[in-house]
This record gives structure tokens, sequence and C-alpha cells, in this order.
């Protein structure tokens, strides 16, 4: 059996799912903290009990331990550096999304893992809740026939202050990555091309956008639609989103909790000029982890077969591609082709 000896690079807020994972795994460690602030690592090491050293870079942490594995839980403009640093000293990596803030910094990252033949895999815990993984599975089984159109609302009001409120397109690249990667799961297609309009709306606590609306075409012949908005106060939707799924046979709603329901064509109708609905729940599998657990029991498990993980950089580069066209779509005022 392998085992894995981790370094976790930055030690923030999201930090603390990952290490709380490892310490309920016999098989990995964290063997070094690294961060550009000792304080953040201080309190990770006092929360969890760590007693392991602590560096400020890859290199050194790398070089004065024997780890394996990298975990990449720092800020979206450094992950790029940090993942090379990784590859660099014989470390296979995950990441915590997005992959990276441009396009070419994420096909540059995928080559890179080709080349040093590494693990990098991307954590998009959001496709991995117990409703998200039920609703698919009901999808491919043709409950709603073929799909005609996805369609996904999410209006939050986070006042986070730190590196989000600095960046120029922080919705997109921050939150709407997760919506985009959820939007390929459930379809099980690619984005063709997209259209966006992103702006910053009156009142924002943000400097860049805060809101983007988006239409998608999808490699499936469906659409897909966004509209979002990280700066809209009251009514809030969940952060998985509220979505509606249109098919042939019927629609189903997802609001993103474990409350999933379909409605499809009661039989025998005829000819009428609207037409009457059973509508049923489906039912949400709770059986083993969800989110950021379940997405890192998959990494690992693929990891220990010497396999890729479902969200293997090369499989997230599609999703990267989908955040960076609307962006483009919205500077230039265009419909962007992505493939
Ligand atoms: N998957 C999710 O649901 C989810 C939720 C929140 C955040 N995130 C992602 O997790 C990542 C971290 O977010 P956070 O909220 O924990 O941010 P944070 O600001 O709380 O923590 C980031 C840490 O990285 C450190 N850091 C910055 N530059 C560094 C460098 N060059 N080397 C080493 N450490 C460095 C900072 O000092 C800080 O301790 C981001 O990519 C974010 O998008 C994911």
């Amino acid at each position: 059996m392998k085992s894995f000896r981790i370094i976790l690079v930055g030690c923030g807020a999201m930090s603390h799912i990952w290490v709380d994972y490892v310490q309920n795994k016999k098989d990995a460690t964290i063997v070094a903290l690294v961060d550009i602030n000792e304080d953040s690592a201080r309190k990770v090491a006092e929360r969890f009990k760590l007693d392991v050293p602590f560096f400020y870079s890859v290199a050194e942490a790398a070089s004065k331990t024997n780890a394996n594995l990298v975990f990449n839980t720092t800020i979206p403009e450094v992950h790029k550096e940090v993942t090379l640093e990784a590859f660099r000293h014989h470390c296979d990596v995950i990441c915590e999304k997005p992959m990276a803030t441009s396009l070419d910094a994420a096909k540059q990252l995928v080559s890179a893992a080709k080349e040093y033949n590494r693990f990098y895999a991307i954590m998009q815990n959001r496709r991995y809740s117990y409703s998200i993984r039920s609703l698919r599975e009901q999808l491919t089984k043709g409950i709603i026939g073929d799909q005609q159109s996805i369609h996904a609302d999410f209006f939050l009001a986070p006042h986070f202050g730190g590196f989000r409120d600095a960046m120029e397109s922080p919705l997109i690249i921050d939150m709407a990555i997760h919506t985009f990667d959820q939007a390929r799961f459930i379809s099980g297609a690619d984005a063709v091309s997209v259209y966006c309009h992103e702006y910053n709306p009156k009142g924002s606590w943000y400097s860049g956008a805060a809101n983007a609306y988006c239409i998608f075409e999808m490699s499936n012949g469906s659409v897909f639609t966004y509209n979002g908005s990280w700066c809209a106060e009251g009514a809030p939707t969940s952060w998985d989103g509220s979505w509606r799924m249109i098919g042939t046979k019927g629609t189903v709603i997802w609001d993103g909790s474990d409350e999933l329901y379909y409605e499809t064509i009661l039989p025998n109708q005829g000819q009428t000029f609207l037409h009457e609905y059973e509508s049923r729940p489906i039912e949400v599998n709770k059986s083993g982890n969800d989110g950021h657990h379940r997405s890192l029991d998959d990494m690992f498990l693929a990891l220990e077969n010497g396999e890729k993980a479902e969200t293997d950089c090369e499989d997230n580069v599609e999703s990267m591609k989908m955040v960076f066209a609307a962006i483009e779509s919205a500077k230039t005022g265009k419909r962007v082709k992505i493939k």
C-alpha cells in the first residue's frame, strides 16, 4: 500500500477541511506546513495538534522532508507557481480550484504534469455532493428524455474581504468555475461557445465584476445559461446554485438542497393546450462521503491505482475554458468559440 507524505501549502480557511480529512486517513500524514505567513501555519498546527516543521517555500520543505504529495490550498494567483515548484521537487499535486488565473497558465500546468509525469487533480467538490451525484445518475437513465437546456441561478452576497475583493473577475474565476464544472458534470457535455455580460453592480464591495450572465452552447446541442451574483443581498440561493434541467419528456428542479424532483408529461392526454404532469422526487443516495471528502476519496483512490482522477487537470481545463471564454466574451462583447 502506498503511503502519502504531504506538504500543506497555504494554511488559510480552506486548508482546515483538507487537514481534517488527512487526520482520518491511515496512509496519509502531513509532514510540513508552508505559507508566506508563519502565523497562519501556527494556527493550523495548534488547531490540529500538528508537530511538523514550517517552511516559507515548497522547495525548502521538499528538500528537508520525504514528501511525495503537495496539497495546494493557496490563493488562486499563486496556484501555478506552487504547483510547478511541487512538480520540480517530485511531488504529485492536489490543488484547490481554480487551477489557475489564466487559460495559458492552466494549459502550461497540464503540459508540466505530463512532462514531469505527475498526478495533478483539482478540487471541484461541488460535483461531489450527494444530491448532484444522484441527479446525474437519474439523468443518465433518461428520466426527462434528451437534454434541451440547463439553467443555473446563483445569487449570494458574501462579504469575504481578502483576495477576492481585489480580483478583476471574482465571481467568474473564483466561484462560477464550480457552477460551470457542475454543468459539465450534469450534462456530460463540454461547452462549445459562450456569450457573457459581466459587470460590477451599484453598491458592490468588490473592485472587480461581481455579476455575470452567460449563455453557453454545449457539445450535446443543449444550452446552459448562468445568472450569477456575488453581490445580491436578500433571498439567497444555495452555494450549489438553483437549477432547472429541461428535457424532451419533462423537467428536473434542484434548489441545491437534498430536495430534488422532476415532472414528466402524464400519459394518454391526447392533444391538449397545456399538458398535465406527474411529479416525482429523486431519491438522494447518502452513502459514503460527500463534497470535499468524497472528492479527496476519489483522488487518493486514483493515486493508489496509478490512474487519473475524475477532476484531473486535463478534464478540469475544459471547465477553465468556460471561465476564460466568458471573460473574453464580456470584454469583447462578442460570442466566443470554445471548441
Ligand atoms: N472548494 C471550495 O469550496 C472552496 C471554498 C473556498 C475557497 N476555495 C479555494 O481555496 C483556495 C484558498 O482559499 P482560502 O479561502 O483558504 O484563502 P485564504 O486567504 O484564507 O488562505 C490562503 C492562504 O494561502 C497563503 N499564501 C498566499 N500566497 C502564498 C504562497 N505564495 N505560498 C504559500 N502560501 C501562500 C496565505 O498566506 C493564506 O494563509 C482558493 O483557491 C479558493 O478559491 C475553495
